[in-house]
């Protein structure tokens, strides 16, 4: 058997309807708890090889998902560069704040410090891989540059990162030169997981829906297609998956402006309209709300089915608009494969 998920995005009719979920390793499972606790903590768990490809692995284990997606996180990256970042427990992340020309001239994006840090990830990739099924793909992914900036300058998460906006408003020399450096680094990161063994890349622009008009373009649209373009000429033959979440009727710009090869949308992304402007220019990856797996029965099956029947089956990889959440119940998971499984006939 092919991989379905790899063969969808080379344009091939796939032997089934691929599904993975985004998040699919994570705290809903109690074996992948298990493992935190083992390694220390959530960072000693993304930089220890082994650990990394275990729970990378778990999920795929217990449901009939056709991808894997590397254990790391996204900030990974700003931290190489000599962010410092911190996961607080029950807070998420904290980073130290870069706001100024001179913060930004003291972080380090050559390839040699990069991969000092970042290799350990690069391992778990290539162990990873060693141990998958030969019908299953393996994901690499990064954050897009814009969100990346939004957790440096933020120092974390944040309800409105409105210090970002500002500094895009105003169109600040030193936001400019974040954006190239993060452009640089994370090119060098997806190319070096792709040396490793990732077949496919997702790039997560979770606060792209910050952004609009001018700004959507010069901050997100734009950095991502000089990675895409770039990635193009060194790995012609993987595809590349964005999620510019919250952007809307803005998605097909998105997939004009960057050429990628697949699209995953948030929730709120009306399916028919997407199956009707999207599909016709990339694969479409989506969109049921996590929060219909923590109900789970008929509500989440109900989504489900409206999203199985609105896309065709050679164009559509189903996932989540947004990361499973940590109250779902690894049961729902399985109704839900279950249920895409037999909507299909296989
Ligand atoms: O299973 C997978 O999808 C692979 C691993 C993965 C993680 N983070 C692990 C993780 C991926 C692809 C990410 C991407 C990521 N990380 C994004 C983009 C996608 C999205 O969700 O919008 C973002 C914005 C981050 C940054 C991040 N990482 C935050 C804000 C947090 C804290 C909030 C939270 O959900 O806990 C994390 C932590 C994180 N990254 C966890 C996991 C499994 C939870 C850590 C833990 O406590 O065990």
């Amino acid at each position: 058997m092919k991989k379905p998920l790899l063969e969808i995005l080379k344009g091939n009719a796939p032997s089934r309807r691929p599904v993975w979920l985004m998040r699919q390793a994570g705290r809903y499972l109690p074996e992948y708890m298990e493992v935190r606790s083992q390694a220390g903590g959530f960072l000693e768990l993304c930089y220890t090889p082994e650990f990394a490809c275990e729970v990378t692995l778990q999920p795929l284990r217990r449901f009939d998902f056709d991808a894997a997606i590397l254990f790391a996180d996204i900030l990974l990256v700003p931290q190489a560069m000599g962010c410092d970042l911190e996961f607080l427990v029950n807070e998420g992340p904290s980073l130290r704040k870069i706001r100024s020309d001179k913060d930004v001239a003291g972080l380090a994006w050559d390839i040699s410090t990069l991969n000092k840090t970042l290799s350990p990830v690069y391992e778990s990739v290539s162990l990873i891989r060693a141990n998958l099924d030969a019908e299953k793909t393996l994901i690499g992914f990064c954050g897009a540059p814009w969100t990346v900036a939004t957790y440096m300058i933020e120092g974390g998460t944040s309800t409105e990162r409105a210090m970002s906006r500002l500094a895009a408003f105003a169109n600040e020399s030193w936001l400019n030169e974040l954006i190239d450096k993060l452009v640089y680094s994370s090119v060098e990161y997806l190319s070096a997981q792709v040396r490793a063994g990732a077949e496919v890349l997702q790039i997560f622009d979770t606060w792209a829906g910050d952004l609009s008009g001018n700004l959507l373009t010069r901050y997100c649209f734009d950095p991502i297609s000089r990675m895409r373009a770039e990635l193009k000429i060194r790995h012609p033959d993987v595809p590349v998956i964005g999620f510019a979440r919250g952007i809307g009727v803005s998605q097909t710009d998105f997939v004009d402006a960057t050429g990628v090869d697949g699209v995953s949308i948030e929730w709120p992304v009306n399916t028919r309209w997407a199956r009707d402007n999207l599909c016709p220019r990339c694969v479409v990856q989506g969109n049921l709300d996590p929060l219909s797996l923590i109900g789970g029965g008929e509500g989440m099956l109900d989504a489900a089915r409206q999203i199985l029947t609105d896309f065709p089956m050679n164009r559509h990889i189903f996932n989540l608009g947004h990361g499973i959440r940590k109250e779902t119940s690894p049961e729902h998971v399985s109704d839900l494969v279950d249920f895409i499984r037999s909507h299909d006939g296989r």
